[in-house]
């Protein structure tokens, strides 16, 4: 017989610490973002395939060869989420939220699917959250999400990172640059990866993305132009203001000239913050303005502008600067039944106690040195023997672990006795 007891490749399981991080990580991005007046938003995991295609674009890897696809039973071709954006768009769209007042600032937090090559800080399912704030054009909207990307990570308690902020203009200056690049790469177009030279015609700004060392080699001998010196005057008028307004907010940025996101949606500002520590996989997040985004979905002309931060990879960087996340609620008693009488009253008592007071019992009955042993395993304050007696007084006798006092309490006053700090 075969087993089936490993996780697939590139997903994990999360459980006790690397759970609580992700918590810890979602419940502060929650604070600021609902402070900032997001409200959150759940969009289903898998949409129709178009919705990325449209979205994300067709010449990104996301599209051409990381995408979890399948066709339902209805012949409809439908995609795992690789990213959140796409969706929030979507939904914007569909439920009208046009004529909210504007701008929305909605945030998300939950699992996305990328088929690719698992390795340290990249799943194949990975959790990501995010924060899209649609309908305004402004630069302060750009340097507000920006804010709130750098804030968040910064209150969890990260030191070593980098914001990197960069701009990849408006639809036509990348145009322009798309040209520049085809007419500068062209003639060592067969020193190009096989990838890259079909990029040359179809996109040729994701070649600046390719991570084949002969394409960094060619794009370095050709000393090849960066995208920000081929901004038209509109958008360095807003890359200058984004700029402006978050060296008045105090978020520390550098300048990245030639940023390339994997993503086709953005126009003008876009941005990653990258951790020192964290090797190949060192951005944390990324993010950037995404103007057109909505028509390509077939909606009417909205600006949007948001981010997304990988869960798993701030929890890594977390590790790294030995922030752990918070600990696990302890447990406050162990109630061991003596006889096996006193079984069903030993769980009556815990779920007397539930949910202001952490309480197990066993389900077996124990003798008294060994229930404080396990107690003390479970790392229990108390341990509450429930024996014959205790059971005709309708009472616990509670021993404090650590003094080894000990006091019989009355069972429907022992929520209150432990409130009160138990004190024997
Ligand atoms: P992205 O840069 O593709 O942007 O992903 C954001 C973050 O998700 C990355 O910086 C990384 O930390 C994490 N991430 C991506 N792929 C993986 C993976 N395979 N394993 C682990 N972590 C991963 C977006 O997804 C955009 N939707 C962000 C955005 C929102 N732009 C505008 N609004």
């Amino acid at each position: 017989m075969t087993h089936v007891t490993k996780a697939v490749k590139g997903t994990h399981d999360l459980f006790k610490e690397s759970l609580r991080c992700q918590q810890a990580v979602v419940s502060r991005a929650r604070e600021w973002l609902e402070a900032a007046g997001a409200s959150e938003i759940a969009t289903p995991v898998f949409e129709l395939t178009e919705v990325f295609e449209r979205g994300v674009g067709e010449s990104t890897d996301i599209v051409q060869k990381e995408m979890f696809t399948f066709t339902d039973r209805g012949n409809r071709s439908l995609t795992l989420r690789p990213e959140g954006t796409a969706g929030v768009v979507r939904a914007y769209i569909e439920h009208g939220m046009k004529v909210w007042p504007q701008p929305v600032r909605l945030w998300y937090a939950g699992p996305m699917f990328r088929a690719e090559r698992p390795q340290k800080g990249r799943q194949r399912q990975f959790h990501q959250v995010g924060f899209e704030l649609l309908g305004s054009a402004s630069p302060l909207a750009d340097a507000e999400a920006v804010a709130l990307s750098y804030r968040i990570l910064e209150t969890l308690g990260l030191r070593d990172m980098k914001l990197k902020l960069g701009s990849v203009g408006d639809a036509e200056d990348r145009r322009r640059y798309n040209q520049y690049l085809r007419e500068a790469l062209s003639p060592r177009q067969d020193d190009l990866s096989p990838d890259s030279q079909r990029r040359l015609s179809t996109n040729p700004m994701r070649i600046l993305d390719s991570k084949s060392e002969d394409d960094r080699q060619v794009l370095k001998e050709l000393g090849i132009r960066p995208m920000l010196e081929f901004l038209g005057p509109g958008a360095r008028e807003h890359f200058e203001a984004v700029k402006r307004i978050l060296g008045g907010l105090g978020v520390p940025f550098e300048v990245d000239p030639a940023i390339v996101r994997g993503l086709d949606y953005y126009a003008r500002t876009s941005w990653e913050i990258h951790h020192e520590q964290l090797g190949a996989q060192s951005a944390l997040g990324g993010g950037g303005r995404y103007d057109g985004l909505a028509e390509l979905l077939g909606g009417p002309p909205t600006p949007g502008v948001g981010w997304a931060l990988g869960i798993e990879r701030v929890c890594l960087a977390l590790e790294a600067e030995g922030v752990s996340p918070p600990p696990e609620r302890t447990l406050d008693i162990y109630i061991a039944p003596l006889g096996e009488e006193q079984l069903e009253l030993a769980l009556a008592a815990a779920a007397s106690l539930w949910p202001e007071v952490r309480a197990e019992y066993a389900l077996s009955p124990r003798k008294p040195g060994k229930a404080i042993r396990e107690a003390e395993k479970r790392g229990a304050r108390f341990v509450g023997l429930l024996g014959e007696e205790e059971a005709r007084a309708g009472a616990l006798t509670i021993k404090d672990i650590a003094s080894g006092r000990q006091q019989t309490v009355p069972l429907n006053r022992v929520r209150e006795w432990l409130e009160s700090g138990g004190e024997l």
